[in-house]
């Protein structure tokens, strides 16, 4: 079985079992630290959107938005989430498997949010093509699990998590790039019913300045 085969059977199975309510808010971390720096909307691609929470935010205040991920039954929720807020026009589904495809164009805003995976493809590959996907003067911004909450599928395992200077060295950035974040902050997290738990998060937010 290939990677795309794998993610993509992995995922269908995930949604397929998951209430479509599920993941239609978006991050909170997301939203707070765009209110500082990426308050003007512009172009953004969200790698990994799941049901779209973020996509929806972002398209609702006038980004013009590609939302990518491997499962098409995420993505049709994605467009019917899109369709019943009236942003049709300014969302954009698109399935790739990540690790094998990645959309065309350069964002003024890239997002991953908690891209995790338990099919083995290189995640770090991804993030660097994520940041190659910035326009100049564009914002990459990666939030990430660095702690497993209780509902977690990775629950009870022994999960190490990188600190955010390991990710952003993973990045590979030049010197064109300034870092603006880089830094675990802890949150309480809501789960699936109402439930909640302290969580940490890495955030790395980083400018491509020419
Ligand atoms: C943990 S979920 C996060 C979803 C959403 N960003 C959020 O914060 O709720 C990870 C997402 O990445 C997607 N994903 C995993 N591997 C992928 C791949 N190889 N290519 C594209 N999307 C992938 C999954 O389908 C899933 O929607």
């Amino acid at each position: 079985m290939t990677s795309a085969n794998e993610s993509a059977a992995f995922w269908e199975r995930h949604y397929a079992a998951m209430d479509a309510d599920w993941g239609t808010r978006p991050n909170v971390v997301l939203t707070a630290l765009l209110a500082d720096l990426a308050p003007t909307p512009g172009t953004a691609l969200d790698l990994g959107c799941g049901h779209g929470g973020d996509a929806l935010w972002l398209a609702a205040r006038g980004w013009d938005v590609t939302a990518v991920d491997v499962s098409r039954t995420a993505l049709d929720r994605v467009a019917a989430g899109a369709a019943a807020a009236g942003v049709t026009e300014r969302v954009h589904p698109e399935r790739h498997d990540l690790a094998e495809t990645f959309p065309a164009g350069a964002y003024d805003l890239v997002t991953a949010t908690y891209f995790h995976t338990p099919v083995t493809i290189s995640r770090d590959g991804v993030l660097r093509r994520a940041a190659r996907a910035v326009a100049p003067g564009g914002l990459l911004v990666v939030i990430e699990h660095a702690s497993t909450a209780p509902w977690s599928w990775q629950a009870g395992q022994d999960v190490e998590y990188p600190a955010p200077a390991d990710v952003i060295a993973s990045l590979r950035l030049d010197d064109s790039w300034h870092v603006v974040r880089g830094d675990a902050p802890r949150r309480t997290a809501t789960g699936p019913g109402g439930r909640t738990a302290t969580v940490t998060d890495n955030v790395i937010a980083v400018r491509r300045t020419g």
